[in-house]
């Protein structure tokens, strides 16, 4: 069997946690193969809403094994938490999760890093979740880092201390700013406790054994491809790949293991955090599709930055993920405009580009607009796609011809009822 790979075609916050809960059933694994505490992902039934950071968004279904994959950075604190909020929901967490051996761990002192070097940017900096991401994986890829298999190890607190050493050094550096490390700890030694007792593997092992199996694996992505390493916005960006291939460094699936790729995205766009956003709105058209949307960060409550959607750079995204599907989510949220816009091209200095830039910071871009009309209907309550008033069709059939991928999934609502399939296409 091959890997299926469900990831963000935009600045993260898609929908992918929703989109995840729906597709389980289909699968007997979920494996997150990248990111950390920065993501937010949120699912919605029976009237709860949820919101995991580190857990796959499979947890909620039984018969299901959701990995924590090696490519993934734990943060022991928000992690016990993450586990604690699941309590009430009888989920068997022995059985339902396992965790990568090779994933990364967040100290205190990576969160404290984040926060010295933001502030240290000033005007300038990222935006960061302050989860401790950037520093994390800098230490992995400095081949500094603590990896959860060392929690076993009986020189643990030694390399802890030494790795907590070096981070005390380059916060010296940071004149000013000031922080309580051992009010800190005693929380990070009990969630490395509550890790210790939990089922940790060498998972691409166990992952390539159960595809040969016949066993079925969805890989979820975090944040999303505008944000990635190598192809976002970069500086203003996370510091993992967020794309296909970080499905195949993360986890340990080879390329030729990949099946669909299913690219999500809203049917606008949005974006926390700092950086370039072409079709950002400004204006009271931002605030209703903020309002309409609840667009305030499922992780750090921060309001989101809206625009109309941006073709150059869902194409590119496409592109580079090799998309074989994709779905389409918040529909409902623009059921509130007369008229839609997509952007199709950017103008800069008077020359009409389809696709992103090198560099789009600090360059004036202007978004190139079609108008669509608008269906100014409630979608909400919609439970067949062929029942979509017409304008919502012919928004999808746009769409489908310029991304020359299907949209086999629309969605109407945050609720897991709240899907459509889309025509015979459908999965
Ligand atoms: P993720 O990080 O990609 O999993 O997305 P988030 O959970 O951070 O943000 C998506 C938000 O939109 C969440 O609050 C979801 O409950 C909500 N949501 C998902 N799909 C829909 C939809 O189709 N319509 C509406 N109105 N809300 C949705
Ligand atoms: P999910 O998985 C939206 C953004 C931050 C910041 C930049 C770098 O829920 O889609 P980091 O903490 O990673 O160093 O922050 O990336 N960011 C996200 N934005 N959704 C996310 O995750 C994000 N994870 C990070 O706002 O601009
Ligand atoms: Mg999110």
């Amino acid at each position: 069997m091959k890997v299926d790979v469900l990831l963000g075609l935009q600045w993260g916050d898609e929908g992918k946690g929703k989109i995840v809960d729906v597709l389980t059933p289909q699968y007997d694994i979920i494996a997150r193969f990248q990111g950390g505490p920065n993501a937010g992902h949120t699912l919605e039934f029976e009237g709860i809403k949820h919101v995991l950071h580190t857990i796959p968004s499979g947890i909620f279904r039984k018969n299901v094994l959701n990995v924590i994959g090696n490519g993934v950075v734990i943060d022991p604190v928000i992690f016990q938490k993450e586990i604690e909020k699941l309590a009430p929901f009888n989920i068997d967490i022995q059985k339902n999760l396992v965790i990568s051996r090779r994933a990364h761990l967040i100290l205190p002192t990576h969160r404290l890093l984040d926060a010295a070097s933001e502030a240290a940017k000033g005007k300038n900096k990222i935006g960061s979740t302050l989860k401790g991401i950037g520093p994390t994986y800098m230490d992995k890829t400095g081949r500094n880092g603590l990896r959860v298999g060392d929690i076993f190890s009986p020189r643990f607190r030694e390399k802890y201390q030494a790795l907590v050493e070096k981070h005390i050094g380059i916060l010296k550096h940071h004149e000013g700013f000031e922080y309580n490390l051992s009010e800190l700890e005693p929380a990070f030694f009990e969630g490395i406790n509550l890790l210790k007792s939990l089922t940790c593997i060498d998972s691409e092992l166990f992952l390539n054994q159960e595809l040969k199996a016949g066993k079925k694996v969805l890989a979820e992505g975090a944040q999303g491809t505008l944000l990635d390493i190598d192809f976002g916005s970069y500086p203003f960006v996370t510091s993992s790949n967020t794309i296909t291939a970080g499905t195949c460094t993360g986890l340990g699936v080879a390329p030729t293991k990949i099946g669909s790729v299913i690219g999500i995205f809203k049917a606008y766009c949005t974006r926390v955090g700092s950086g370039p956003f072409p079709t950002e709105l400004h204006d009271e058209t931002g605030e209703e599709m903020r309002r309409e949307g609840n667009e305030f960060g499922s992780t750090t409550g921060r309001p989101r930055r809206c625009g109309w959607i941006d073709l150059p750079a869902l194409k590119y995204a496409i592109m580079i993920n090799g998309v074989t599907e994709l779905s389409m989510m918040k529909a409902d949220v623009l059921s509130i405009f007369d008229t839609i816009k997509v952007c199709t091209h950017y103008e800069i200095e008077g020359k009409l580009y389809d696709y992103m830039p090198y560099d789009i910071e600090g360059i004036e871009i202007k978004p190139v607009y079609k108008e669509l009309k608008g269906w100014k209907t409630d979608l909400t309550q919609l439970d067949d796609i062929n029942s979509a008033p017409a304008e919502l069709k012919e928004y999808i059939s746009y769409l489908e011809a310029e991304l020359e991928v299907p949209i086999t999934v629309v969605s109407v609502g945050p609720d897991r009822k709240q899907t459509l399939k889309n025509l015979e296409l459908s999965r």
